[in-house]
């Protein structure tokens, strides 16, 4: 086990100059899988360490911090009450429901980029369709996506700075925006997924208003940046690999749907922007032949896991076939992603609909990609070119 040294990362450091952090975390597991950091939590590297971790929630507990998030924070009974009740709301049916508001998103989108001039992935696509596709879902009206897309900005500034008042700052202003929702909705006149969730019950107890700005602010506020950052992924796998966007081509023109999803994941697997997740250990143990003690915090690490080459012995090939029953892009055991089937539907969905209405997509020539800053993954900036003449 080694000491992490946070000065190897410079937050002020212009985007593109610092280290992409696949390769960073690429190297640290390599020497030291099992890391020690300055204030003693462990992060975990490796994808055997990581999955364990993940399925044992008895010794690795989810309470991380005295805010209670649902169903986040929880554990146990507690945990599988709540998940009862969020998994409802995210069933295949549910799923389904959602495709043609999605690809009516994803189209207006698409129809609107120019052809032939550079157009920012994550900015031009990925947000505004994140955006759009989730308040559509939730029954949020349109006045409210330049609200979601200047937040989604500052979250992910502030989870970049690491900075607690900012971030403090960042979670109220997200609870007022919901608050608002949730007041709109008191007098029974709008029925939508929102007013579902405002009259739901957890064990025949009806939920508490803090209860659902929590479970809202899960399924939003991370995932809104996660969604658009994953756009900002498979665009730059796709106009830099030729071959990969013309097998998607072919896909496409095969209306195979569930070979497309399985691309996607793994693309992500490949270079997964949803770096991390927390956990504290309940009592002492052993991780990679290290002690750690009782109560201590640890980072189980999903893009480094992810292209783990003891599992992966290729990281950076493609092979949906044979890495999907080891991919952790959605986390694995009792916390796994709920929102798994509908952020691949509304991936597939957008990236679809970007194949068919162009004849190719490109980097631009003007401008390179910058990969976002660590510890946020994935890229900040993917210019493209649709159709270059
Ligand atoms: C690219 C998009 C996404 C990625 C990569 C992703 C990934 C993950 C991962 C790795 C976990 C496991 C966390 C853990 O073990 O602590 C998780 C949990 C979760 N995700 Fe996602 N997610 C995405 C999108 C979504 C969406 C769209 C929703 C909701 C609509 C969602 C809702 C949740 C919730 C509520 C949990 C907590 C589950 C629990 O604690 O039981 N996610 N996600």
């Amino acid at each position: 086990m080694t000491e992490t040294r946070p000065d190897d990362i410079d937050p002020h450091a212009e985007a593109g100059t610092q280290p992409d952090l696949r390769v960073m975390l690429d190297a640290q597991r390599e020497t030291c899988p099992v890391v020690r950091g300055a204030d003693g939590s462990v992060a975990l590297l490796g994808h055997a360490d990581v999955r364990a971790a993940a399925l044992d929630a008895e010794l690795f507990s989810s309470a991380v911090s005295a805010h209670r998030a649902l169903p986040n924070s929880l554990d146990g009974e507690e945990h599988r009450a709540y998940r009862r009740l969020i998994d409802a709301y995210l069933t295949a049916e549910e799923v389904e429901a959602q495709e043609p508001q999605c690809r009516a998103h994803a189209a207006a989108i698409v129809d609107a980029l120019p052809r032939g001039a550079t157009v920012r992935t994550v900015l031009d696509i990925g947000t505004p369709y994140a955006v759009r596709v989730q308040a559509t879902w939730l029954g949020w009206p349109s006045e409210i996506e330049q609200e979601l897309v200047d937040w989604v900005a500052e979250n992910r500034e502030a989870s970049r700075s690491g900075d607690r008042q900012r971030l403090a700052a960042v979670a109220e202003s997200f609870d007022a925006i919901i608050t608002r929702l949730l007041e709109a909705r008191r007098d029974g006149s709008i029925d939508d997924v929102t007013a579902r969730l405002m009259r739901d019950k957890v064990d025949g107890v009806p939920l508490r208003h803090e209860e659902i700005v929590s479970i809202l602010r899960n399924w939003t506020a991370g995932d809104l940046g996660s969604l658009a950052a994953s756009v900002g992924v498979i665009v730059h796998h796709l106009a830099t690999d030729t071959a990969l966007q013309s097998y998607l081509r072919q896909l496409v023109a095969a209306d195979r749907v569930q070979d497309f999803e399985d691309a996607i994941e793994e693309i992500l697997r490949i270079d997964d922007p949803f770096v991390s997740n927390r956990r504290v250990t309940t009592r002492d143990t052993t991780i990679g032949g290290e002690e750690v003690a009782a109560g201590t915090r640890v980072v189980l690490n999903w893009t480094a896991a992810n292209r783990d080459p003891q599992v992966f012995p290729e990281p950076d090939a493609f092979n949906p076939v044979h890495h999907a029953d080891a991919n952790l892009v959605f986390g694995i055991g009792p916390h796994i992603c709920p929102g798994r089937a509908l952020t691949l539907m509304e991936l597939r969905v957008l990236v679809w609909e970007l194949l068919a209405g162009t004849g190719e997509i490109g980097m631009s020539e003007e401008r390179g990609p910058v990969r976002e800053l660590p510890p946020v993954s994935g890229w900040a900036k993917v210019p493209i070119v649709l159709d270059p003449r």
